[in-house]
């Protein structure tokens, strides 16, 4: 698995691209537009997760799940569609086409919480769990993929839940040299 591949509107990936291995997570499975659908996540991915939710857990308290992870290129359709019937056309500024979307390669990961026990995926920015992962990603190697005023660069709004693992070298490269998108981060690789 290439942890540094770019996914993206100008890199997509072929619609039978699955990641060589994927694992479920069990702790949530909410409502989903499939009552099948199981959320997976690379193994590698996941494993990275489980470290920095204990980090989250030991350091802070705080009570990080996984939302969303692995989405098929049909799944992707599925919930492209339905925020168009949701939210019209907007839904293409936070919505990627299927095969572009990061997610398809299990390296994605929507998070969400548990606050006082309860689930919530309604929170902002301003939530110090939200914080934590800000500061802290990179030890695990993530990084948050849709940052707040770079919406011409990733070509989506801002996401404070979307966190893609990359490794550590390259979360810790771009957390020392403060770069804040994987496409910047590329651009850089290619002139080097
Ligand atoms: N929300 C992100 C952009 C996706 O649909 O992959
Ligand atoms: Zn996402």
């Amino acid at each position: 698995m290439d942890y540094s591949m770019l996914v993206n509107k100008q890199n997509p990936l072929d619609s039978s691209f699955e990641p060589q291995e994927l694992v479920v997570y069990p702790e949530y499975n909410g409502p989903k537009i499939d009552p099948n659908h199981k959320t997976l996540v690379e193994a590698t991915t996941l494993n990275a997760f489980y470290e920095m939710q204990a980090a989250a857990m030991k350091e802070q308290g705080y009570h990080i799940i996984v939302d969303s992870a692995y989405r098929s290129y049909a799944y992707q359709q599925k919930v492209l569609e339905r925020n168009l019937a949701e939210k019209g056309e907007s839904a293409y500024s936070f919505v990627a086409l299927p095969g572009t979307s990061e997610h398809q390669s299990g390296l994605a990961i929507d998070v969400a919480l548990y606050i006082d026990g309860e689930y919530t995926d309604q929170f902002d920015d301003t939530f110090p769990q939200i914080q934590w992962l800000f500061n802290n990603a990179h030890r695990f190697g993530f990084i948050l993929r849709y940052p707040k005023g770079a919406e011409h660069i990733t070509g989506y709004k801002y996401e404070c839940w979307h966190f893609r693992y990359v490794g550590k070298e390259i979360a810790l490269d771009m957390y020392d040299n403060n770069i804040r998108t994987f496409e910047e981060y590329h651009t850089l690789l290619k002139r080097k």
